[in-house]
C-alpha cells in the first residue's frame, strides 16, 4: 500500500481517537503522547468486514458478522492472535500527517 495523506496536523490536535476513511479504507487514528500516532485499519481479518460502525465497548471492537473481538487500542485479535487488525505508522512532515504504507504489525 502506498503512503497517503491523512490530513493537516491541526485536525488531530485533541486526544482522539478519530475515525476516518482514506483511499476508501476505514481507519481509527490513535494518539500516543504528543506526536506519535498510529492508524489501525478497521477491517476484520476474518472476512474483511468494515468495523468503522462498531462502537468500542470495554476496550473491544466486536465484528458484527461472526463476533471476532479486537482490542481497540492495539488491534490484537482475541479470537485468532495470528490475525490482528493491520496497524500503520503515521508520520508528520511539516503540518501534514501521512499514513505510511507498510504495516507495523
Ligand atoms: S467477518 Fe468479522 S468475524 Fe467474520
Amino acid at each position: 500500500m502506498p503512503r497517503f495523506l491523512l490530513g493537516p496536523r491541526s485536525q488531530f490536535s485533541g486526544r482522539g481517537p478519530w475515525r476516518v476513511r482514506r483511499a476508501g479504507r476505514p481507519f481509527e487514528i490513535r494518539r500516543f503522547g504528543e506526536e506519535s500516532f498510529v492508524a489501525i485499519e478497521l477491517a476484520c481479518r476474518h472476512q474483511n468486514t468494515d468495523l468503522s460502525g462498531c462502537p468500542e465497548r470495554d476496550g473491544l471492537l466486536v465484528c458484527p458478522r461472526h463476533g471476532w473481538r479486537y482490542r481497540a487500542e492495539t488491534g490484537e485479535c482475541l479470537d485468532d492472535p495470528g490475525l490482528p487488525l493491520r496497524v500503520f505508522a503515521v508520520i508528520g512532515e511539516g503540518e501534514r500527517l501521512w499514513i505510511q504504507g507498510q504495516e507495523i504489525t
